[in-house]
């Protein structure tokens, strides 16, 4: 018999089955705030109820966001924009997560319905950094970042992951 409809304990967290929403970039957030759009997406895969759904990719900075549109969890107000979906998902008995994440030689483009183009600092970009100063295929150098600065954005993944557990994600 399928195990698909049951739960499902991962460490200390229970999921009430192994349907997972995966994180799906949205492109809808606002300087890196999630508004209704997410809560109104997010929100519609918990009264499905699956076990888990997934956050999409979420900047642990401002520049480690890929697009202008994508959300960021730099600091307290970005990370409690997302409470009031989270508290949703927990009304339903569904798990919630979030993606931490970087795009590194990726970053700061447009979004997709814009041609996905690199954005410019009056539209919102940033100059990309990255591990080495090494293009993605059809995107600009990024800068290298130094040592110190690779440590230093080690910290930066370990403070969101610290915010995303304060308001109450549970993966
Ligand atoms: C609109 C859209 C946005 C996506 N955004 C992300 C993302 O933020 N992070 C990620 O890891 N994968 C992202 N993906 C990939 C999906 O999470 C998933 O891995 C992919 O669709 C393959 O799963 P599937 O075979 O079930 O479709 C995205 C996919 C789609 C269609």
């Amino acid at each position: 018999m399928s195990a698909l409809f049951t739960p499902l304990k991962i460490r200390e967290t229970v999921f009430q089955n192994r349907v997972w929403v995966s994180p799906m970039c949205q492109y809808q957030a606002t300087h890196g705030h999630i508004g209704q759009w997410h809560r109104s997406h997010l929100g519609a895969f918990a009264t499905g109820a699956p076990g888990l759904i997934m956050v999409e990719a979420t900047g642990v900075i401002p520049e480690g966001r890929i697009s202008i549109g994508c959300p960021s969890i730099e600091d307290d107000a970005h990370a409690n924009s997302f409470k009031e979906v989270i508290d949703f998902a927990h009304s339903q008995n569904v798990k919630i997560g979030i993606q931490l994440a970087h795009a590194g030689r990726k970053a700061s483009t447009m979004r997709p319905w814009d041609d996905h183009r690199i954005a410019t600092i009056d539209e919102g970009g940033w100059e990309a950094t990255s591990s080495s100063a090494t293009a993605f295929e059809g995107y600009p150098i990024p800068r290298a970042l130094t040592i110190n600065e690779i440590k230093d954005l080690t910290e930066k993944f370990s403070e969101a992951a610290e915010r995303a557990v304060k308001v109450g994600f549970d993966v």
